[in-house]
């Protein structure tokens, strides 16, 4: 099958690269132009466990294509998927501009039946919209071409994004077309054999599936960010309380700890779309607009915790920090809470010195002003007063804290991300403040 993808963010690079190594012939387009020349020459933005193998494999069996213009390729497929971003807007909704450019450059050119689906996460009653542009741009052709729009929000997660989309937990297909559906059927075949589950549903139901799945993590987290404080308060340890609840199957123990806050391309803005389409519907979502909230709140933690432990201010103390992207596993530092971090830190007169595996070129661009950037935990510590972990990288849980302490010139550590066994860290002779540990 011929399918195009639009958009090559971490969305639309990796659908499109998995659809390939499924057997699809597909032709990725984005209107970064940048991009789009790095991408030919083989060169991938961003970093995804298991992506470049793929990519290489199918860019040189010719199944992967890219270019900047969609019409490149419009005659030859069946299916386009729009999996550009869709940024909030000042007032928290999402911005829609780019998926609705996509549908008119899709109305104003279509020769056949295609189908147009949604892959990015747009608020409940985009598909309408996507339509109504459509059906303008026949209008203004005076033409009659069968379309039809469908929904396929997205679920992967940065991070394990290939191994989510070739295994996924479920998909979701809103469509209210028998043609569409037959379409989406047999191009999700090659996954249908693993017994994955395929839920089709009506558009709005689709769209509103997304929101509801990211607004639901997110408030399990900013939950235990609260269960933390009150632990602090009472000398309870969060993460003793986190497994006794999550041992519960009613509840799970996945998005259960506590931390300096959820961030990322999604999470935040998926929770404030979410809070205006309940406004613009005249409705008040109270326990979503608490989430983030909470949330705003957390990433300012870690500071918080440092200035606390070094006698009420950080005016002239080196802070080594740990961790930049907003998770492991990603380059991705879109709504970090590194950023929000080291904001306050370079604002009330801190030294900071940062590392990150990956993620130091993205943060650099975005928010690395004032920032000493090293290549190893052991750099970022020298002369330090403090030091703040901030994404739980794998290679930063066994830390040599001998010498650690022997480069440091204070001896406080903030775990934002509960990592640490206090006692053991104690033993070298730091202080230890993690979030919610009694
Ligand atoms: N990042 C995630 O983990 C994730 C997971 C699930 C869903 N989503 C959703 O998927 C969508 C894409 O997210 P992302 O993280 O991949 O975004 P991204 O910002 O990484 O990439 C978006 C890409 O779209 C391109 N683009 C913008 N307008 C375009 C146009 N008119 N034509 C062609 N290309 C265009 C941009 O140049 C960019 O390369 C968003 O709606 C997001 O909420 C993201």
């Amino acid at each position: 099958m011929n399918i195009a993808v639009v958009g090559t963010g971490y969305v639309g690079l990796v659908s499109g690269t998995c659809f390939s190594e499924l057997g699809a012939n597909v032709c990725c387009i984005d209107v970064d132009k940048e991009k789009v020349s790095k991408l030919k020459a083989g060169e991938i933005p961003i970093y995804e466990e298991g992506l470049q193998e793929m990519f290489e494999n199918n860019t040189k069996a010719g199944r992967l294509t890219f270019t900047t213009d969609l019409r490149d390729c419009l005659d030859d497929v069946e299916i386009v998927f729009i999996a550009v971003g869709t940024p909030p807007n000042e007032d928290g909704s999402a911005d829609v501009s780019h998926v609705l450019d996509v549908a008119r450059t899709f109305g104003a050119n279509i020769k056949r039946y295609t189908l147009l689906v949604t892959k990015s996460t747009v608020p409940i009653g985009t598909a309408g919209k996507v339509k109504d542009v459509i059906m303008e741009e026949l209008e203004k052709r005076g033409e009659e071409i069968p379309f039809d729009v469908a929904s396929n929000p997205e679920f992967l997660m940065e991070g394990s994004a290939t191994r989510d989309f070739m295994k996924p937990e479920r998909v979701v297909i809103g469509t209210d077309s028998e043609r569409a559906k037959a379409l989406l059927t047999s191009l999700y075949r090659p996954m249908l054999l693993n017994k994955f589950r395929v839920f089709f549903m009506d558009i709005p139901s689709a769209e509103m599936t997304k929101y509801v799945a990211n607004s639901m993590l997110a408030t399990r987290i900013s939950f235990m960010n609260e269960v933390a404080a009150l632990c602090e308060k009472t000398g309870a340890d969060i993460n003793h309380v986190r497994q006794g609840v999550g041992s519960d199957s009613r509840i799970g123990d996945k998005f259960l700890y506590a931390g300096c806050g959820y961030g990322g391309s999604c999470f935040p803005k998926d929770v404030r779309a979410l809070t205006r389409t309940a406004d613009e519907n005249g409705l008040k979502m109270k326990v979503i607009e608490a989430v983030s909230e909470v949330n705003e709140a957390q990433k300012g933690i870690v500071y918080e915790k440092l200035k606390a432990a070094l006698g009420g201010s950080v005016k002239g103390k080196t802070i080594a920090v740990w961790g930049l992207s907003f998770k492991p596993g990603t380059d991705d530092i879109r709504e970090a809470p590194s950023c929000t971090v080291i904001r306050l830190l370079v604002e009330n007169g801190a030294k900071v010195r940062a590392t990150d595996p990956i993620a130091m070129d993205n943060f650099r661009k975005v928010c690395g002003k004032g920032v000493k950037l090293c290549n190893t935990l052991l750099e970022t510590v020298e002369d330090a007063d403090a030091v703040a972990l901030i994404t739980e990288w794998k290679q930063y849980r066994m830390v040599p804290w001998e010498e650690v302490r022997r480069k440091m010139k204070g001896n406080v550590i903030v775990d934002g991300r509960n990592v640490y066994d206090p006692d053991e860290i104690m033993t070298y002779g730091f202080f230890y403040y993690g979030i919610g540990r009694g």
